[in-house]
């Protein structure tokens, strides 16, 4: 058996015990409020890990910000410098953030500040919609089921969107009383802008503007959310509000905090800090994109930093293929002096790594390239 069938079978062998988490749950915002003195153990990263503090970071650059004016018209992709700064970003960075995007300013907060209402309320009012690792739906506070396992800082809310079997408004909120129609308008207009975007990247590889979604599966594809609620930590320099980690699903559009900065992208060797433009939309390659594109795209590392004065409130939207396709580099891009990295897998099947394992770098897709 080589290295990733073994990974697989254990992971196959863990989904079994996956229906309760391995040990009781800890909600941190309860943490937050006890006015700790200290940072408990569990949340203290080994050193290697740990953020440095900003006397230390180097320089801020920022990643590309690109604004999509005037890109989809009615005939069509319509303008190369914004297609080729779009590529070099896919190639370089794999991160960037959009304006001019078409979706609406008041939408984006009413999203954000709704779900900050949510994350507001006494914790046990959450605790009805506390989530399982078998599907994650719902209130949760920790990412993989590794028993004794350092943890982030951070709870979250996790929903599906797409495909509409799994929508299901009674996992979803019901506070704020808007919140429900607030977020499935939100989910509706980031499938539409993703969708877009899709074009754009499947075009900029030489392909036909639908090639990449119809490999995601077409009409089918999944969408979900994850809301992160980052409390204030006593000991930010000793913490990560959000682990290391590449995102295992297609494409992903965050709504980062107006007011706190705290994603941090893997340039290189150095870890950059991101400052959010206004109402602009922050856009990243996850790992099944860097796989259909065989690498040309790149699924990069990144992770939150946390700190003392302010909560953060960010809201990741992913948009994945259909679960149960596989999923392998695409034929137009292969041939003999360019094979293909990896072998086809399923989401379902690759999403479990991250989903046992909790966040660990790019460990996910990297162990996933094949045997050459
Ligand atoms: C994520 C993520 C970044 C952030 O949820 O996968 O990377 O800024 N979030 O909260
Ligand atoms: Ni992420």
């Amino acid at each position: 058996m080589n290295k990733n069938k073994k990974e697989v079978s254990k992971i196959e062998t863990k989904k079994a015990s996956m229906d309760e988490w391995p040990e009781p749950i800890v909600r941190v915002q309860s943490l937050a409020e006890s006015n700790l003195s200290s940072l408990p153990d569990r949340y203290i990263k080994p050193e290697s890990q740990r953020p440095i503090t900003t006397e230390e970071a180097p320089a801020a650059t920022n990643i590309p910000i690109i604004d999509l004016e005037g890109l989809f018209l009615e005939q069509g992709l319509s303008d190369d410098v914004i297609m080729s700064r779009i590529s070099e970003a896919c190639r370089e960075w794999g991160f960037f953030q959009v304006v001019n995007h078409g979706v609406r300013p008041e939408l984006m907060d009413a999203a954000r500040e709704s779900w900050r209402e949510f994350f507001h309320l006494p914790v046990n009012a959450k605790e009805t919609y506390s989530n399982s690792p078998r599907t994650y739906e719902g209130y949760g506070s920790r990412l993989g089921v590794e028993k004794g396992a350092i943890l982030d800082w951070s709870d979250y809310y996790y929903l599906h969107l797409l495909p509409p079997h799994l929508k299901d408004f009674n996992k979803w909120p019901s506070f704020p009383p808007t919140i429900r129609e607030v977020i499935d308008e939100y989910g509706k207009e980031l499938v539409k802008l993703s969708g877009r975007i899709m074009r754009v990247l499947s075009s900029n590889l030489g392909l036909k503007e639908d090639k990449f979604q119809d490999a995601f599966g077409g009409e089918n594809i999944g969408a979900c959310l994850r809301v992160n609620y980052y409390p204030k930590c006593p000991r930010p320099e000793l913490a990560l509000g959000l682990s290391s980690h590449s995102d295992p699903g297609g494409m992903t559009i965050l709504l980062p905090d107006d007011q706190v900065f705290g994603l941090q992208v893997r340039k290189d060797d150095t870890w950059i800090t991101v400052k959010p433009h206004p109402h602009a939309f922050i856009v990243n390659i996850g790992d099944q994109i860097q796989i259909l594109s065989n690498s040309t795209y790149k699924s990069v590392e990144h992770r939150v930093i946390v700190n003392s004065e302010k909560e953060r409130v960010s809201l990741a939207f992913f948009y994945n293929p259909k679960s149960d396709i596989p999923i392998q580099p695409l034929q137009e891009l292969v041939s003999t002096h360019n094979p293909p990295l990896y072998p086809p897998m399923t989401f379902d099947q690759y999403r479990l790594f991250i989903r046992t394992q909790g966040p660990q770098g790019k460990s996910h897709v990297e162990s996933h390239i094949s045997p050459r």
